[in-house]
């Protein structure tokens, strides 16, 4: 996360290959994929914890999983499985430690389950 949002030059990427009729449709009405992904994974890291009924609540500060999140569906990407870092880069050094820790747990199960459903599908076809 950048200012609450992606870094520029991720955002920069999007921008240059998110062309219409290359990664999406667009009629004038409605959005169609053009790509074809069953799955993906998308690792979310913050310097901060981003916590309803705190001052920093994600309704209002999280623009970067809200935006890129949508953006990989509305390309194609069917079924989307995220993992958020927070606390990455603050003063607790062991807040930070202990975040990172249960992240890459949490990404060690996704990695099971994205290589088993991969590994089916291939077997299947
Ligand atoms: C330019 C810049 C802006 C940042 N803005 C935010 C922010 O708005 N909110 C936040 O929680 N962390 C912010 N951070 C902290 C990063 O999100 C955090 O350090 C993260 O771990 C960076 O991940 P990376 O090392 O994979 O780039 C910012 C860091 C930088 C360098």
């Amino acid at each position: 996360m950048w200012n609450f949002g992606l870094p520029y030059k991720l955002k920069q990427l999007i921008d240059l290959v998110a062309q219409r009729n290359y990664l999406f449709t667009y009629d004038g009405k409605q959005y169609g994929p053009l790509l074809h992904v069953e799955k993906a994974i998308v690792v979310y890291t913050r310097g901060s914890r981003f916590l309803e009924g705190t001052p920093i609540p994600p309704s209002r500060f999280d623009h970067q999983a809200t935006y890129l999140d949508v953006w990989l569906q509305l390309v194609g990407v069917r079924d989307l499985r995220t993992v958020i870092v927070d606390n990455a880069w603050n003063r607790d050094r062991q807040e930070s430690e202990v975040s990172l820790a249960k992240g890459k747990a949490t990404l060690g199960r996704l990695v099971e389950w994205f290589l088993t459903s991969s590994r089916a599908a291939a077997m299947e076809s």
